[in-house]
């Protein structure tokens, strides 16, 4: 009798990148990969923000720390993101090598995979060259990465660098940091053994077959990752240091069915002091009743947020201001009609996947993309346009959104929205059967 071939064990050792809207989406793919793949998980986070990563680290997984080296003021810097994330990869590479290397003799018994975010290049290109088979996850959409693959295209055919404040790289010596860190990227997923998307085919299936068919590696689509698998960390459990005020969950008890504007601008986007008073004033003037999330920092430039009193006199009983929001949780909430939103790609997810139409106010970044889709492709939000003044803006969103015939068609097509996400994470849909071939191509290295 042929002697049984003893399947060596596999761990995957994974990278998020140390921006909460990174972090997010990779722990719920290592939650995924531990529970449904069965996979050993090693979660390898910088050293900054270790404290954090340990708090919110999905059961059953382990935690390395990799040190960063980084002084305080690139850590302050962080927002400039070519230079941080420039300095992370030179910073963790030798560290990142070590860690490997140990995980490797450690466990003869068993095969290392890396999965690591796009712009972790150095690690990747670590990992492959120590015969380590590593794969990419970009943690936004399809449609982004396929910017970065143009992006030389457009440099050359004197597209950019754009001389308009409002689109994605606004100065020169930007504009080549930029070209350089996506150059880096791009090169890094391309000699990857594949590509991990969160997004999912009922909204990104021509911009995935044509980065399968541009970059040649497998492609796993498994998207939306915070929605994939249902052993994944509870909410709260994945949120970030700010502390999470629940109490506007018991308020939007109080309140009527689709009634509530949820208003959040993520972890990173800032805006003007001057946006923030249009902002308040256009909220104030559509008589709506909101929960708004004002997290220190989002006003450019300040520590902390100051309202004008008149509003809050204004809006009292009928306005709820919270640092930080348990967010899925809100959006979930029968009271909540609709979701004012920088466009991130988790928000953007997370508001598909709960059905709530969407008004886009983009920051920068992927976010002017993901509005334009969100608008003009998908149908399922309005925008408010660059050149509004934002406190009419808003008020005339509002009022297309929660009436009238377009609004309703809009209200309408996110419903649909929501069941297209379902069927896909569903037994059988595309995200559900992509997360299969990604186990067992992990099963098979
Ligand atoms: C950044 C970029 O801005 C975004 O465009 C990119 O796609 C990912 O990196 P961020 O600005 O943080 O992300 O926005 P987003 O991607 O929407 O992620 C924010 C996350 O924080 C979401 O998962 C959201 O649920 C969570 N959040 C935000 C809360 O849990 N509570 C809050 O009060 C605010």
């Amino acid at each position: 009798m042929a002697p049984l071939l003893r399947r060596r064990r596999r761990r995957v050792l994974l990278l998020p990148l140390p921006y909460h809207g990174h972090i997010n989406p990779m722990l719920r793919l290592a939650a995924a990969l531990h529970s449904r793949g069965g996979l050993a998980v090693t979660v390898v986070h910088t050293e900054t923000r270790a404290a954090e990563a340990r708090r919110i680290l999905p059961p059953g997984c382990a935690l390395v720390t990799v040190p960063d080296g980084l002084t305080p003021d690139q850590l302050a810097a962080s927002n400039d993101v070519p230079a941080f994330v420039t300095a992370l990869n030179r910073n963790c590479l030798a560290p990142f090598r070590d860690i490997l290397a140990a995980a490797l003799g450690e466990e003869e018994e068993c095969v290392v995979v890396v999965v690591a975010d796009v712009d972790w290049y150095a690690p990747l290109a670590a990992a492959r060259e120590m015969g380590v088979p590593a794969l990419a996850l970009m943690t936004s959409n399809a449609a982004r990465f396929r910017v970065y693959l143009g992006y030389p295209r457009l440099c050359e055919k004197g597209y950019l660098p754009v001389q308009d404040l409002h689109v994605m790289v606004p100065d020169t010596a930007r504009h080549v940091a930029y070209a350089d860190l996506l150059d880096r990227i791009v090169a890094g997923v391309r000699q990857s053994s594949g590509l991990i998307l969160n997004t999912f085919d009922g909204i990104e299936r021509a911009d995935i077959e044509l980065i399968r068919r541009d970059t040649c590696i497998p492609v796993f689509p498994v998207g939306p990752l915070h929605a994939l698998s249902p052993a994944a960390p509870a909410p709260a459990q994945l949120s970030s240091d700010h502390p999470e005020d629940r109490s506007c969950l018991e308020w939007l008890d109080t309140q009527v069915q689709g009634s509530v504007l949820f208003v959040s601008f993520g972890t990173l986007a800032t805006i003007d002091a001057d946006e923030l008073t249009e902002l308040a004033w256009g909220l104030a003037g559509s008589n709506r009743p909101f929960v708004w999330v004002v997290r220190p920092r989002l006003v450019r430039g300040r520590d902390s947020v100051d309202l004008p009193c008149e509003f809050l006199k204004e809006t009292r009983g009928r306005g709820m201001i919270v640092r930080w929001a348990p967010q899925e949780e809100v959006l979930s909430h029968p009271a909540v009609g609709v979701f004012v939103t920088h466009c991130g790609w988790n928000s953007t997810l997370e508001s598909m996947s709960k059905g709530v139409p969407m008004i886009c106010k983009p920051c920068g970044g992927d976010q002017l993309g993901t509005a334009r889709y969100v608008g003009d492709v998908w149908k399922v939000g309005v925008r408010v346009g660059v050149n509004d003044k934002l406190r009419e803006g808003i008020q005339v969103a509002i009022k297309t959104l929660m009436a009238g015939k377009e609004g309703e068609a809009i209200r309408n097509r996110m419903k649909e929205m929501r069941d297209v996400v379902s069927k896909c994470i569903g037994k059988g849909g595309s995200s559900d059967l992509a997360l299969q071939e990604l186990i067992d191509f992990i099963d098979l290295s």
